[in-house]
C-alpha cells in the first residue's frame, strides 16, 4: 500500500517512524484503535477523487452511481448494527455529528445540559471554547464526589431548574454504563430532547455489552474510529421508538421523514460540503466487520481486558475513579502517587506507553496539568493481547510512574515494552 510513497523520501520517513512507534509502543489511548487492512485499503481508495454533495440518488454532481452504492452499503449496515430507522454516515467527525444535531434542534442562546468537561464530558457537550458553549447556553452536570458515578437526581434537579431544550448523555472519560431510560424520563418531564453521544462505547453497544441508547434517546451520535474500529469519522442515528419531536402530531412515519430531512440538511449543506466518499466506503467496510461474530468476541475481550487492567492497577495501589470499569476505559486518580497527570503522561511516553492526562472529578489542577490519566484497552486488544498481558501492562505502568524522574529506568521499561510488543505483530506488511 505504500510502495509509491517511497518516491517521496521525506513523507516515507514519517510513515516509517509512525509505523515503528505503533509497533513498539503500547497504545492505551482510550479513543484510539487499529483498523483492519481492509478498512485501510478503503480509506486509501480511489473514492477519494469523487465529489458527491447531496445524498444517494439526489446528488449535485454527475457520476455518483457507484459511490451511491458505497454510501447505501454503509447506511444499511449501520442500521442493521443498531436496529436504527435513520442514519447519516456523512459527518466528517464526531464533533460535526453533534453540531448537526445542535443545528437541527436548537437556536443560538438555547440552553442544554451535558456532562461537564471536567467530569468526563466532551468539548462539544458545552465547553466554553467550543461552538456548543459559545453559541448555546450549557449547564454541566457532574459526577458524585464520593462514588464517581452519575447522579441522576442532580440531572433531574438541573433539568427542573433550567428547563433545557436538550439533554446530552455520553462522555469521553466515564467508565460506567448509562441509564438511558432514566434520562428519557427526565427529558420527558421537562419536554427536552435527549441525545446520546455514544462515541466511546459504540462498539460495545453494537454487540449488546452495554445498554443501547437507541430505544430511549431521540438522537444518537457517534464517532466511527474508537471502539467501532473504523476510519476517523462521525455518524447520526435515530432509533425505532422515535416519537413526537417538536410536539408534531403527524403520523410516526411522516415525523421520522421530517426529522431525517432536517438532520440531513443540517449536515449538508448546513455544516459540510462534499462527503469523504473514501471514508464512507471505509465506514461500510468497518460496519461489515462489526456485524460479524468475531467482533463480538473482540468486544468481550476489550471489556474483560479493561476490567483486569483496572483490577491489577488497584492491587498496585492505584485509585480508579468509581472503583472500576464496565467498558473499555478507566480513569486513574494519581493524587495518592505524588505525580500529576502531565508528569505521568510524559514518563509513560518515555517508557513506550501512550496515554493521555485527564482531569479527575473535582480536580484541583488545570486541564494542562491534571491529577489523572485515562487509559483504555481497544487498541491493545485489537493487537491480540488478553487478560494475562493486562497484568504485565499494569506492571509496566507502575514501573514508569514510580520511577517518573529516572530516565535510565524509563528507558529500560521502554526496552521491555518493545520486546513485549514484538509478540503482537501490527501492520507487519504495511511498509513492504
Ligand atoms: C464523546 C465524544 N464525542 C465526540 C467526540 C469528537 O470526535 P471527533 O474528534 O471525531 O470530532 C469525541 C472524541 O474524542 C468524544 O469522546
Amino acid at each position: 500500500m505504500t510502495r509509491h510513497l517511497k518516491n517521496d523520501s521525506e513523507i516515507f520517513e514519517v510513515l516509517k517512524l509512525e509505523t515503528g512507534r505503533l509497533q513498539t509502543n503500547l497504545e492505551l489511548i482510550a479513543s484510539e484503535n487499529f483498523v483492519s487492512p481492509a478498512v485501510l485499503e478503503a480509506a486509501g481508495s480511489i473514492l477519494t477523487n469523487k465529489y458527491a454533495e447531496g445524498y444517494p440518488g439526489k446528488r449535485y454532481y454527475g457520476g455518483c452511481e457507484f459511490v451511491d452504492m458505497a454510501e447505501e452499503l454503509a447506511r444499511t449496515r449501520l442500521k442493521a448494527i443498531y436496529n436504527a430507522e435513520y442514519v447519516n454516515v456523512q459527518p466528517h467527525s464526531g464533533s460535526q455529528a453533534n453540531m448537526a444535531v445542535f443545528m437541527t434542534l436548537l437556536k443560538p442562546g438555547d440552553n442544554f445540559l451535558g456532562l461537564s468537561l471536567a467530569h468526563g464530558g466532551h468539548l462539544t457537550h458545552g465547553s466554553l471554547v467550543n461552538f456548543s458553549g459559545q453559541l448555546y447556553k450549557p449547564t454541566g452536570y457532574t459526577l458524585n464526589k464520593e462514588t464517581g458515578l452519575l447522579d441522576y437526581d442532580q440531572i433531574q434537579t438541573l433539568a427542573n431548574q433550567g428547563k433545557p431544550k436538550l439533554i446530552i448523555a455520553g462522555g469521553s472519560a466515564y467508565s460506567r454504563d448509562w441509564d438511558y431510560k432514566r434520562l428519557r424520563e427526565i427529558a420527558d418531564s421537562v419536554g427536552a430532547f435527549l441525545l446520546c453521544d455514544m462515541a466511546h462505547p459504540a462498539g460495545l453497544i453494537a454487540k449488546g455489552l452495554l445498554n443501547s441508547p437507541l430505544g430511549y434517546c431521540h438522537f444518537v451520535t457517534s464517532t466511527t474510529h474508537k471502539t467501532l474500529r473504523g476510519p476517523r469519522g462521525g455518524v447520526i442515528l435515530m432509533g425505532k421508538d422515535f416519537e413526537n419531536p417538536f410536539g408534531i402530531t403527524t403520523p410516526k412515519g411522516d415525523r421520522l421523514k421530517m426529522m431525517s430531512e432536517l438532520l440531513d440538511s443540517a449536515v449538508m449543506p448546513g455544516i459540510q460540503g462534499g462527503p469523504l466518499m473514501h471514508i464512507i466506503m471505509a465506514k461500510a467496510v468497518a460496519f461489515g466487520e462489526v456485524l460479524q461474530d468475531s467482533f463480538g468476541v473482540y468486544t468481550k475481550r476489550v471489556v474483560a481486558n479493561s476490567r483486569r487492567l483496572a483490577a491489577s492497577l488497584t492491587t498496585l495501589g492505584y485509585n480508579i475513579v468509581s472503583g472500576g470499569t464496565d467498558n473499555h476505559l478507566m480513569l486513574i486518580d494519581l493524587s495518592n502517587k505524588n505525580v500529576t497527570g502531565k508528569q505521568a503522561e510524559i514518563a509513560l511516553g518515555e517508557a513506550g506507553i501512550t496515554v493521555n492526562k485527564n482531569m479527575v472529578p473535582y480536580d484541583s489542577r488545570s486541564p494542562f496539568v491534571t491529577s489523572g490519566i485515562r487509559i483504555g484497552t481497544p487498541a491493545v486488544t485489537t493487537r491480540g493481547m488478553n487478560e494475562g498481558e493486562m497484568e504485565a501492562i499494569a506492571g509496566f505502568i507502575n514501573d514508569a510512574i514510580v520511577n517518573y524522574t529516572d530516565s535510565a529506568k524509563l528507558s529500560s521499561v521502554k526496552s521491555a515494552v518493545a520486546l513485549f510488543c514484538k509478540s503482537f505483530p501490527l501492520y507487519a506488511d504495511y511498509l513492504g
